[in-house]
């Protein structure tokens, strides 16, 4: 009996991406895993050859890319602009959609569109969404229909307003009790991996133990499974404040505004460009163009001198 070659699946990993799966492994041998925002082609091919793990497209694009106050207004299509260009670039690191805010609150169904429109038109390997309670069921329907799910808790940026503004979550025994109940729900719905921000380093460590599936922590303490940096914010390229977990490892803006100023200064002095920046021609070429020229003028200005002038 012959054989037919078999078409991959739609969703199928590309050859070399890392497989979702593995984070668990990397949990269960104490490997950390690392996770950052790139909202772009260059910054995921600088953090794939870094060696990161997972590129979360993060709707802090909104603040760091677009310019706003909060995550809030960006919307679907802002965000799929900026997913496919990162995975064209991403290769081995798993690459995270983050639904933005309306994208996914309004039912199981519209969540499941929206996701499925970030694997299908922006290559996504995943997506994330934000908070429990009724989201559990919107990460269920999404996990079923064979869309891995990251969830994420604590200091939530999309329901901010709600939580008193940009704030660390889980400081009281109820509050700290109630995260580790809606991780546990949030792991029962099938979410592969869990982002903690903004909690107590004890409160993430203790729900770090209690989850099978990894968690990835920002201002959570060095407990949890890995660790997420807002690209901007790691890198000095936001200049708006930093939250205090952040980590800045260079001072990109202060070393992208020297060299801006230093063009502008070139330029206006006449130093830029040298003579290695532009293109030459062969003399002979040169002057037969300087002919060409000359003849031309010739023709045009008595032409000119002909012209009726325009009544005053
Ligand atoms: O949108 C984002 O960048 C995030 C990270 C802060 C985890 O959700």
């Amino acid at each position: 009996m012959s054989t037919r070659p078999r078409t991959p699946a739609p969703n199928t990993p590309a050859p070399g991406k890392l497989p979702v799966p593995e984070l668990i492994e990397m949990k269960r041998r104490g490997e950390k895993i690392v996770m950052v925002t790139a909202y772009d082609a260059p910054g995921a091919r600088l953090a794939d050859a870094a060696g990161v793990d997972l590129i979360l497209v993060g709707d802090t694009a909104a603040m760091v890319v677009l310019g706003h106050d909060s995550t809030v207004p960006v919307t679907v299509d802002e965000m799929l602009f900026l997913t496919k260009s990162v995975t064209r670039a991403a290769r081995r690191p798993l690459v995270v959609g983050d639904l933005p805010f309306g994208s996914y609150q309004v039912s199981d169904e519209s969540a499941l569109e929206n996701s499925i429109r970030f694997v299908k038109e922006a290559g996504a390997d995943v997506v994330k969404l934000e908070g429990a309670g009724p989201m559990v069921s919107r990460a269920r329907a999404i996990v079923e229909a064979g869309i891995p799910v990251m969830g994420h808790l604590g200091l939530t940026p999309q329901s901010a307003t709600a939580l008193g503004g940009f704030k660390a979550q889980g400081r009281t025994a109820e509050k700290a009790r109630r995260m580790l109940e809606d991780a546990l729900a949030l792991e029962q719905a099938g979410c592969f991996a869990l982002v903690l921000e903004a909690v107590p380093a004890p409160v993430a460590a203790r729900i770090t133990e209690a989850l099978e599936i990894p968690t990835i922590g920002i201002g959570a303490g060095a407990d949890t499974d890995g660790q997420v940096l807002v690209y901007h914010d790691m890198l000095g390229l936001y200049e708006g404040r930093s939250p205090r977990f952040v980590k800045q490892y260079a001072d990109l803006a202060a070393e992208t505004r020297r060299a801006l100023e230093e063009y502008v200064a070139d330029v206006r002095g006449g130093t830029f460009p040298e003579e290695q920046h532009t293109y030459s021609m062969p003399a002979e070429e040169l002057e037969a163009f300087e002919v060409e020229l000359a003849a031309a003028r010739a023709e045009i200005a008595p032409q000119a001198r002909q012209r009726p002038r325009a009544p005053r």
